[in-house]
């Protein structure tokens, strides 16, 4: 190692998220519901070389093992992520993030007249149009949203 560069700790429990695409590590810390105040280790690298991506984030995550809610939460805002579970230092096992056919109940409609956003007690839920670029539809008003209405909501 030379002088340039700084070494980052391992994690000896917990996940790494890699392969998210450039600029978009914060969105998946927020889609998880961490703040950073959990006392546990969180590393965000930021717009870091990658020979596939050009470049990309990364967030290593202490202590927490993502269910497969979690997993399919993060695919809403890095569908090529991967998913690293640690184990005693060492990757274990490693998963692909894939959106689910349905979203219920994690994003809101932006059509303020929908049902889903009425004083009826019914939950979002969306279908997914296309998946690059990300475009859902509203299963109750049939109206489109795109990424950016998402990432708006985190
Ligand atoms: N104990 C650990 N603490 C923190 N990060 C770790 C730990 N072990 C592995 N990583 C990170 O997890 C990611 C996956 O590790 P792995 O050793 O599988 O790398 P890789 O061979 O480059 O995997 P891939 O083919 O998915 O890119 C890398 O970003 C690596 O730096
Ligand atoms: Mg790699
Ligand atoms: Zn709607």
């Amino acid at each position: 190692m030379s002088d340039k560069e700084l070494r980052v700790s391992k994690i000896k429990d917990g996940t790494v998220i890699d392969h998210i695409s450039g600029g978009y590590a914060l969105d998946v810390v927020k889609i998880l519901g961490i703040t950073g105040k959990e006392k546990k280790v969180l590393t965000i690298a930021i717009n870091v070389p990658s020979k596939r991506f050009g470049v990309k984030d990364i967030v290593k995550i202490e202590g927490k093992a993502l269910n497969s809610q979690e997993v399919n939460r993060i695919a809403l805002v890095a569908p090529h992520a991967s998913i690293n579970i640690i184990h005693n230092y060492a990757v274990v096992e490693k998963l692909e993030v894939k959106l689910p056919k349905t979203i219920e109940g994690i994003v809101k409609c932006v059509n303020p007249c929908c049902i889903s956003n009425s004083d009826e007690p019914v939950v979002s839920k969306f279908y997914i149009k296309t998946e690059e670029p990300l475009l859902l539809k509203c299963h109750y008003c049939g109206v489109t949203l795109e990424q950016a209405d998402v990432l708006g909501q985190l």
